[in-house]
């Protein structure tokens, strides 16, 4: 299936602000979309360690710094710029960025199959 679909209206998205969005049908994944510098961008919701969903709660993808992505199960810190690990067992690895882009109607789009 090719396409796109779109995940929320830009401007949803707060500067700094870090949120969650479910896979897409029968899908398991799900993706995360954050703002930094004006700038958003997506990435899978799978931690490179074991796969598993970054957050504990819903909407809770950042560290309490809110510099850096985090996952809840043992710790992984990511930068926001390119979801690159820096501490954790996956270090070195990074989060899998998928592009993103906003349509002329003010929406965030990505590839219809990104999170699956
Ligand atoms: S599953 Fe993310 S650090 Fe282990």
């Amino acid at each position: 299936m090719s396409g796109r679909r779109a995940l929320c209206r830009a401007e949803e998205i707060a500067e700094g602000e870090a949120r969650g969005f479910p896979p897409p049908p029968g899908g398991l994944t799900g993706l995360v979309a954050l703002r930094r510098g004006g700038e958003i961008r997506v990435y899978v919701n799978a931690c490179p360690h074991l796969g598993l969903p970054l957050e504990l709660l819903p909407g809770r993808f950042l560290d309490a710094s809110g510099r850096h992505l985090v996952c809840s199960a043992h710790g992984a810190r990511f930068r926001v710029e390119d979801g690159r690990c820096i501490s954790g067992p996956c270090s070195g690895e990074a989060l899998e960025s998928v592009p993103c882009e906003v349509d002329s109607e003010g929406l965030l789009t990505v590839p219809a199959e990104a999170g699956r």
